[in-house]
């Protein structure tokens, strides 16, 4: 198969000398079919125009010897008619005038009576050997006002003509060629400008660097058509920018969270190793370092599931469960824990859920975890399962609720983001990694469902929506939504 040329700008400059060429093509055809046509019927008038002056002349003869006295009064008829054949015999085939430069046989035709008057649609077509085919006419002449009377025979060799058609044919193929060629240099030339707003903007995308991401494509300058690719591609970096200055952050956080554990058991360890201690020291120091330890795993372990989700690989197997019975074996989880803060911890509600089990478990945890971190001594967790009210809404929610000093509204945006905590106090404390809402996030994303917060009035509640079919939609999209 042939292959098309990787340019652009020589594919438009052939596409416009191949239509040039074909639209010059079909009227070079038109014409040479319409001056061939006019030719032979000019050719044809001719013919029966000679047969009927050829009869006028014989009408001034009164005999065979007459016209035999004077065959050039008959012979100037014919001239300047190029490849004329005129013929006039006896009735017996006794030539009295030839006219015949090239001697052409003559064919045998039907003749006409004296009194038909010849017309086109009488010609006769001959066809001699190797030659073109030609047309004639024979008719009878009367000799004066006697009844004797001759032959007449005219005949047309059209060679001459085809000669004609087939010199002027070949000059419209030449000005059909040169038009193509011209049309395809003037193509080259007109595609080359036409594109040079594309070179541009390729020079411009060529410019972004990482630390140039800021940059923009000129999308007013860019022709029409361009406009859609140019606000596109400005489109596609303003996400690259934004993902780009996440992946910044996300880093200089990770670095930061890891750096505080690190030189607490650091300090710790070195303080320790000062003097020379007890061995109740040595296990202080211990446990102490094993809580930072642990924090770090904990820390890993959730980054760890986070990068997992962002490249899609955490696997769900989703289910139908029944949510009180999941959210009763949490409560009773935390009972412990709960009684620890004299915070009280009920359940309420029932419906199913369509969910991963230890997803779901992992999430109401990290709210649990937070509802009874945050709730007072003597309040009252509470964990409420509902189907969701509208069929269009059609779903399961799930809401922890617990009293406490509301979360000021100008963080609330940022709760579910990685890293983050409301309470600058909680940074380095070894409870916290700051990564438990960013996970919830994570896991409602990957069932295709939502955590809201909301928290006035000195209550909290976050609210987990599973969807009643679950759309499994990629961690990276979807934002948070926050009432
Ligand atoms: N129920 C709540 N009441 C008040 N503030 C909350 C509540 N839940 C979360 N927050 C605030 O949101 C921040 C982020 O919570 P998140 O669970 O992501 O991190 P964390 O609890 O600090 O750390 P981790 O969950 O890893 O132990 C918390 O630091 C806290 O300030
Ligand atoms: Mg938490």
């Amino acid at each position: 198969m042939m292959r098309l040329p990787s340019s652009l700008t020589t594919r438009l400059a052939l596409a416009y000398g191949l239509a040039t060429a074909a639209i010059l093509a079909s009227v070079a055809a038109y014409l040479s079919g319409a001056l061939s046509a006019q030719l032979e019927g000019r050719d044809e008038s001719e013919l029966v125009g000679e047969v009927l002056l050829v009869r006028h002349l014989l009408r001034e003869v009164r005999s065979e010897a007459e016209i035999r006295a004077d065959t050039h009064r008959f012979a100037d008829i014919a001239m300047g008619h190029e490849g004329l054949i005129l013929v006039v015999r006896t009735r017996q085939g006794e030539p009295l005038v030839t006219l015949n430069p090239r001697n052409e046989s003559v064919p045998p035709l039907r003749v006409l009576p004296a009194t038909t008057q010849p017309e086109k649609s009488m010609l006769q077509t001959w066809r001699p050997k190797n030659g073109v085919p030609s047309r004639g006419i024979a008719a009878l002449g009367q000799l004066g006002d006697s009844d004797k009377a001759v032959e007449i025979v005219v005949l047309r060799d059209a060679g001459y003509r085809v000669a004609l058609m087939r010199e002027y044919r070949h000059q419209l193929l030449w000005a059909t060629l040169c038009g193509a060629a011209v049309a395809a240099g003037l193509g080259f030339v007109l595609a080359r400008r036409a594109l040079r707003p594309l070179r541009r903007m390729a020079a411009d995308a060529a410019a972004v660097t990482t630390s140039r991401l800021a940059t923009r494509l000129d999308v007013g300058r860019a022709p029409a058509e361009l406009r859609e690719l140019a606000a596109a591609l400005n489109d596609m970096l303003a996400r690259l920018q934004d993902s780009f200055s996440r992946l910044s952050e996300f880093s200089a956080d990770l670095a930061h969270d890891f750096r505080t554990p690190i030189s607490n058991l650091i300090g710790q360890t070195q303080v320790t190793l000062a003097q020379s201690r007890k061995t109740a020291e040595y296990e202080a120091l211990l446990e102490s370092n094993l809580e930072e330890y642990e924090r770090l795993a904990r820390m890993i372990e959730n980054m760890l599931f986070l990068a997992r989700a962002d490249h899609a690989q955490v696997a769900l197997d989703v289910r139908t469960l029944d949510a009180r019975e999941e959210l009763d074996k949490m409560a009773e989880y935390f009972e412990a824990v709960a009684a620890d803060r004299e915070v009280a911890l009920t359940v309420s509600g029932s419906a199913p859920v369509q969910a991963d089990q230890t997803l779901l478990r992992r999430a109401v945890t990290n709210l649990l975890d937070n509802a009874l971190r945050h709730a007072p001594a003597g309040s009252t967790v509470r964990v409420d399962v509902a189907r969701a009210p509208t069929a269009a809404d059609a779903g399961t929610s799930i809401r922890v609720s617990n009293p406490g000093p509301a979360i000021p509204p100008e963080t609330l945006p940022h709760i579910f983001g990685r890293f983050y905590r409301a309470d600058p106090s909680r940074r380095n404390s070894a409870a916290s990694t700051g990564l438990g809402l960013a996970i919830v996030d994570t896991i409602m994303r990957l069932h295709g469902g939502s955590v809201t917060v909301r928290s006035v009035d000195g209550l909290t509640v976050f609210t987990l929506k599973f969807p009643a079919e679950p759309v499994p939609m990629p961690a990276a999209a979807a934002a948070v939504a926050v009432s």
